[in-house]
């Protein structure tokens, strides 16, 4: 049997392993029992954590304590917030960006039978309220430098049933927005940026809600900042915006001060997509450390960009000209991806897709051929670890692991 103090220092190094306590506590301790814990990987770096200040708890408690838990002042207050954050105007807060898109598709006039193109490398959520509206997306290529959709491919992919062009900030680097709004003008499109990987990103200087017809953001779980669950749409036309705020709520006008009666003559279908004052106050939290969220994320790129150029067999995404990203994953292309993946996996470092291709969804259809560059990178992207509370020994550790090679 061991003496406490021998326990210790056989656990040195060993302080912040999650069975400390335990271990150190255990009465029939035995030295091979210990030699036995010390030696089992103790890394586990994981891909996300949901970056949750200290405010949240009280700020969440005061909504409890107050009668407005469901849509009340805190969600006007979060989207003004929001609007001056970021320099954008005509902001409502809805429970998803799932919610935010359909919204957008609905305003746009997107119905049965109409095509809107957009990217396959995207979630699943991009495209299905598309279906929702018995819309049909159609597919265009994606460029193998940012990922993101390539408005030269967009281009062969226009027909007289085109309606929108829907495009997407992969990992938070903004799409060739000029191309595109060209295009969209040329052929009188809206234009519907998924921007729930692009919080704060911007392009050519303008905040990235403030480009397109209608902009929607995420604060999933995982997102930049989170309730749990929680969307935005920007909308850029006042009438929009206006029919936005009542569509979110079933369509009545949650404002109107006269006859219930009248309030109550709905003439549009509409949805319980509204955003909550619990989840307005964990996200007004949230984004008073939006600095310092941006900046860890920052600097989390730099450092992976630094430490790894020149590694063989890898490539790094660049950034849009004249583009800045919102840094939300750090998407490389990979030689033998799944040795690459194996190798991390085994050193104790989550990596992942992140999204799969949709075209191969079969609900989607099912694998486009004419694809030419998504099926290319089909088999070399892959996102690295990247949240706020990565230290600088696990990305040291990361970037060792992967510069050993795989
Ligand atoms: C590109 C993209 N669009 C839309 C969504 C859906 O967001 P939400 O979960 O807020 O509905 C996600 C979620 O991860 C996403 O990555």
């Amino acid at each position: 049997m061991l003496s406490q103090g021998e326990i210790r220092e056989l656990l040195s190094g060993f302080e912040s392993h999650p069975d400390i306590n335990f271990l150190l506590n255990f009465k029939p301790f035995s030295q091979t029992f210990v030699l036995a814990m010390t030696t089992v990987q103790t890394k586990n770096i994981a891909l996300f954590w949901p970056y949750i200040s200290k405010k949240v708890g009280p700020a969440i408690q005061q909504v409890l304590d107050s009668r407005w838990v469901g849509q009340g002042p805190l969600v006007d207050k979060f989207e003004k917030f929001f609007e001056s954050t970021f320099s954008v105007s005509r902001a409502v807060a809805v429970n998803s960006c799932t919610s935010a898109l359909h919204l957008a598709y609905i305003l746009s006039g997107i119905a049965a039978g109409d095509e809107v193109i957009t990217t396959p490398l995207s979630c699943y959520a991009t495209v299905m309220p598309l279906l929702f509206q018995k819309a049909k997306p159609i597919f265009a290529d994606i460029k193998q430098n940012t990922l993101n959709i390539d408005p030269k491919s967009i281009e062969k992919k226009i027909t007289p049933k085109t309606k929108a062009l829907l495009v997407v900030d992969w990992g938070g680097n903004p799409c060739e927005m000029d191309e595109i709004n060209e295009i969209a003008k040329r052929h009188q499109l809206k234009v519907i940026k998924d921007a729930a990987h692009a919080l704060g990103a911007k392009y050519k200087g303008k905040p990235i809600g403030s480009i397109s017809d209608f902009s929607c953001f995420s604060f999933q779980a995982i997102k930049h900042i989170t309730s749990g669950d929680g969307g935005l749409l920007c909308a850029k036309d006042p009438k929009d915006y206006e029919k936005a705020k009542l569509l979110r709520w079933y369509g009545i006008d949650r404002d109107f001060k006269g006859d219930i009666y009248d309030k109550f003559k709905v003439t549009e279908l509409g949805y319980k997509y509204n955003m909550t004052d619990l989840e307005a106050a964990t996200l007004i939290a949230q984004l008073e450390d939006f600095d310092q969220i941006k900046q860890k994320r920052k600097s989390i790129v730099d450092f992976y960009r630094s430490n790894l150029k020149q590694v063989p067999g890898l490539e790094f995404i660049e950034v849009t000209r004249d583009a800045e990203s919102a840094n939300w994953l750090f998407t490389i292309l990979v030689e033998r991806r799944a040795d690459f993946q194996k190798k991390l996996q085994e050193a104790g470092i989550e990596t992942s897709l992140v999204h799969t291709r949709l075209d191969v969804y079969p609900i989607l259809g099912g694998k486009r051929q004419d694809l030419p560059m998504m099926n290319e990178i089909e088999s070399k992207y892959i996102s690295l670890p990247f949240h706020c509370y990565l230290a600088p020994e696990d990305l040291t550790y990361i970037v060792d692991t992967i510069r050993s090679g795989w």
